[in-house]
């Protein structure tokens, strides 16, 4: 007796429950504040002129970088592949631990089409599968560091780009290797290797490392919950971060 009388009161309370359900019509939020916030969203548009353009979110301030990002000044046009070519120099002194690494990276991103050996016949050129691949001592291109680096930053025609891939760092340290197949395709003697104790581009290679860490930190705290006091936290990074660039212009001074 007792059961029974609860499933009718289980029937009834549920007939309540969804008896308002309407299939065409708005039906009741539960909390409306939990969809309907009272603060302003980021991206919504909101009538009249509070907002320039109706929203509250803003275009970062011209020449803002954003974070683990640098800035590269050569256009990606005719002129600034020309530009780079005769002018833009490797900082990074040509050590033996910067050639290996660059080596590696070669292997990894680029000798499936260039070939081990720079002369463009790597596997996918084998198979046919991308054409007019150059070798890298191509009289009629002359390729310089300055080019080898425009190229892996914006990729070249059949080529795409590898700034996503790899960091300016790797990116100069694969200019390295590129040269030296260059010269090994010409028969030309190796270049001699720099003092790993000039490191005159440690500053770079520490301001990397740094930004590297930070960007990582950034995604860290990004997925962390909000609302903790982040200001103590980044003090330190960013104290950090301005002697480096301080470093960096009186040495470009
Ligand atoms: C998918 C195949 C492919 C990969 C991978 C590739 N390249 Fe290329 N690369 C090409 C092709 C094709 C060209 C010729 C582009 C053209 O001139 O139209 C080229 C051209 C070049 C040139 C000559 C550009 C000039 O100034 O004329 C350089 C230097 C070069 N690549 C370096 C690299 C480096 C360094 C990597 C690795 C980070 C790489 N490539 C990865 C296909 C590739």
């Amino acid at each position: 007796m007792k059961s029974l009388f609860r499933i009718i009161t289980l029937i009834a309370v549920s007939l309540v429950a969804v008896s308002c359900f309407q299939e065409k019509g708005r039906n009741y939020q539960y909390f409306p504040n939990m969809y309907k916030s009272a603060s302003y969203e980021t991206y919504l548009e909101y009538d009249g002129d509070l907002f320039e353009n109706g929203q509250e979110a803003k275009l970062p301030v011209e020449g803002t970088v954003s974070r683990g990002w640098m800035p590269y000044e050569y256009e990606d046009s005719n002129e600034g592949y020309q530009n780079a070519k005769a002018n833009l120099s490797n900082p990074l002194p040509y050590t033996e631990d910067n050639v290996n690494e660059g080596k590696a990276l070669y292997t990894i991103y680029c000798a499936i089409c260039h070939g081990d050996k720079g002369d463009g016949k790597g596997t996918l050129a084998q198979r046919e599968k991308i054409l007019g691949i150059p070798a890298y001592n191509d009289a009629g291109r002359a390729i310089t560091e300055g080019s080898i680096y425009h190229v892996m930053f914006y990729g070249l025609n059949n080529m795409g780009s590898y700034a996503v891939q790899t960091n300016e760092f790797e990116r100069w340290q694969i200019a390295h290797y590129v040269l030296d197949l260059k010269r090994n395709l010409n028969g030309e003697p190796q270049r001699e290797f720099e003092d790993a104790e000039i490191e005159n581009a440690s500053s770079m290679k520490k301001g990397i490392a740094l930004r590297d860490a930070q960007v990582e930190h950034s995604n860290e705290k990004d997925s962390l919950a909000k609302g903790q006091d982040e200001n103590s936290a980044s003090a330190t990074d960013d104290h950090e971060a301005s002697e480096m660039s301080n470093h960096e212009t009186s040495e470009n001074n």
